[in-house]
């Protein structure tokens, strides 16, 4: 959700910010902005609504922008609609029209995040004479430095800091000051924000491919504190303007990992990218061919005393969590509650003493579980967070990380991630059973097996995706689809549900198969497609039974299960089989398939399948 970029060194800043911009494409936008600087008191603001594109046109690719120091910024819209005077950046002077052109102003700046009591500031800085022309919050911080800045007549960072102290909400701001030319300010709370210093310049970005291509070594800026970017050097400061020194954190990724790679799209890219994901993740777990969670401090005996497990994340990391939900209540015995981070926070539910409270998100930075994490150590609980960015504020903030290694993930839709969680979680639930002597030697070692060969699975049902393209141009038309299945097929349903939903605009929906009849049903008409999950050997019969009763219906129905399950033909119209697996771990395979479907759908009807519309790659506010 919004992206920053800022530069400062000896090149010209604007096609190098429209480049790192355009790497940040992925976390959703709908109108984007430059403002530059050559030296002058004056910047150079440039706006534009819609793709990036508009705005590269409009700056002639940046070449029509003179000026070594500037900063970027793609908007997704909290406050005020998607227009010119609201994208950003935003400045502290009172001007007319959307505050872009050639601006004498103090204070010129980029925010992502929400500040939660704008209103009441707004209202303070126009007793104090300011005037605003937008609806953005954006525009309320700007102005709010500036009066600090101009009122103490004190430096930026004490401007920033006595802002910090007033705001409440997330932020990570990027700032340029009328009287540092050269200099970019910047401060961040829950919201994220990274600086890479390479020879004689600097950088600023929401993710590290927005500056990958220039350095490697990155810095990321803790809650709260500020930083000033000069060409090849960064200072930085906490709450009291006292200077602090950062770690620096090397980024091991490839450049190419965050590129299509000759691939149509991101998500194919990704999708494909699974096996190795997966292999990648089980690897970081696998200590002499056993399977440990040592590297993340979680000992034997906090496993062994476990009472209770909640698990807490947001969309596909909320649904991995309601599979891991019966593996590990099926192998470790250890009851399990799955909720969704966004009403987690909210709720006043007793907790069990011995509960570990387990995070997921791939990003690290959802604004929903990080408060959801922040709920659960107020209340004392232990925490481990499964996360794929290092270094992002969960696994900063959490006291164990298990890091999954699915590499950087730039389509929307989730796929990778969601695998490389899956089996990390399937990995912790073996490994909480052998330590609670829940299963046997043998019985570990066959299911580690069993993990081990996922990713040849995994390949060789990528191996048949033609099937699946070309049954997903033949429902590419439709107006609502319904995924059923019961236990952990009910699980891949909500995944496969929210894969084709979000990328390809059909209505979709996931029902535990046995609700059908207590209200869905009087949905299922003529051609409706039902898509039946029947991986579970002991619910096989009763969800095709559910199926049947949709058939008799009208329905149209696409069965997926394991191989050997052929007699499912005669009661479905389109099968698709995956490899046999521990039935614990057929997620894993099962999802494939409809992550193909998801994507093939959204192809064929000519969508945007990286980035959907209305969405983002990183949900960082509430
Ligand atoms: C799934 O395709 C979505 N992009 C979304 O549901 C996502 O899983 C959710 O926003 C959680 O994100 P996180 O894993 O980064 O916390």
């Amino acid at each position: 959700m919004c992206g920053i970029v800022g530069y400062t060194g000896p090149s010209q800043a604007a096609p190098i910010l429209l480049e790192g911009l355009a790497k940040l494409e992925y976390r959703g936008y709908d109108s984007a902005g430059l403002a530059v600087r050559d030296g002058s008191a004056l910047a150079e603001v440039v706006k534009a609504t819609g793709k990036l594109a508009h705005l590269a046109d409009k700056t002639d690719q940046g070449r029509a922008l003179p000026g070594t120091c500037g900063i970027g910024h793609t908007r997704w819209a909290t406050h005020g609609d998607p227009s010119m005077v609201n994208a950003h950046p935003h400045v502290s002077g009172n001007c007319s029209g959307s505050g872009s052109g050639t601006v004498e102003s103090d204070v010129v700046g980029v925010h992502n995040g929400i500040i939660e009591n704008f209103a009441e500031l707004k209202d303070k800085l126009l007793r104090h004479g300011y005037q605003f022309y937008s609806d953005t919050d954006t525009e309320v911080v700007v102005k709010l430095v500036d009066y600090y800045y101009n009122k103490y007549r004190i430096g930026p960072v004490d401007a920033i800091n006595r802002m910090m102290v007033r705001v409440r909400g997330s932020y990570a701001l990027a700032l340029m000051f009328k009287d540092y030319p050269g200099e970019i300010y910047a401060a961040r709370k829950d919201s994220p924000l990274i600086i890479g210093v390479a020879d004689d310049a600097a950088y600023l970005a929401s993710d590290v491919p927005a500056i990958l291509k220039h350095t490697r070594s990155v810095y990321y800026i803790g809650n709260q504190q500020a930083a000033r970017v000069c060409p090849g050097q960064v200072t930085f400061y906490d709450l009291n303007g006292d200077e602090i020194q950062l770690p620096q954190t090397e980024i091991t990724w490839d450049a190419e990992a965050a590129e299509k790679g000759g691939y149509e799209h991101f998500m194919l890219k990704e999708i494909h990218e699974q096996p190795a994901a997966v292999r990648d993740t089980l690897k970081s777990l696998l200590k002499d061919g056993a399977l440990s969670l040592a590297d993340t401090g979680l000992t034997d005996e906090t496993l062994q005393g476990l009472g209770q497990i909640e698990i807490v994340a947001c969309g596909s990391a909320w649904h991995v969590g309601m599979a891991a939900q019966y593996v590990i209540e099926d192998l470790a015995g250890v009851p399990v509650r799955v909720e969704l981070a966004s009403e987690y926070r909210y709720r006043n539910a007793p907790v069990p003493k011995n509960t570990l409270m387990v995070v997921i998100s791939q990003s690290g930075e959802t604004a929903d579980s990080l408060a959801a994490l922040r709920v659960a150590r107020e209340r004392g609980l232990e925490t481990l967070a499964v996360v794929n960015v290092i270094g992002s504020t969960i696994a900063r903030e959490a006291d164990h990380v298990l890091y999954t290694v699915a590499g950087p993930e730039i389509a929307v839709a989730t796929t990778k991630a969601y695998s490389a969680q899956l089996i990390a979680l399937d990995a912790l639930a073996v490994r909480l059973a052998a330590v609670r002597g829940a299963i046997s030697e043998e019985e570990v070692q066959r299911l580690t097996d069993e993990l081990a060969a996922i990713p040849d699975k995994i390949s060789r049902i990528l191996e048949d995706k033609d099937r699946i393209q070309w049954f997903s141009s033949k429902i590419a038309n439709a107006h609502d689809i319904f995924f059923i299945g019961r236990g952990l097929d009910y699980a891949i349903s909500l995944e496969g549900s929210l894969k084709m939903k979000e990328i390809s605009y059909i209505h979709s929906e996931a029902y535990a198969a046995g609700e059908l009849k207590h209200g869905t049903i009087s949905l299922i008409e003529n051609n409706t497609l039902v898509v039946g999950v029947l991986t579970q050997p002991k619910l096989f019969e009763k969800t095709v039974s559910n199926m049947a009763e949709c058939k008799a219906r009208g329905a149209y129905l696409m069965g997926l299960t394991t191989h050997g399950n052929y007699a499912v033909e005669d009661s479905v119209d389109f099968t698709v089989y995956v490899p046999k697996t521990d039935e614990h771990f057929v997620p894993s395979l099962a999802v494939i398939p409809l992550q193909l479907l998801g994507y093939y759908t959204s192809v064929n009807r000519g969508l945007d399948v990286d980035k959907p519309r209305n969405l983002a790659k990183s949900v960082t506010v509430e």
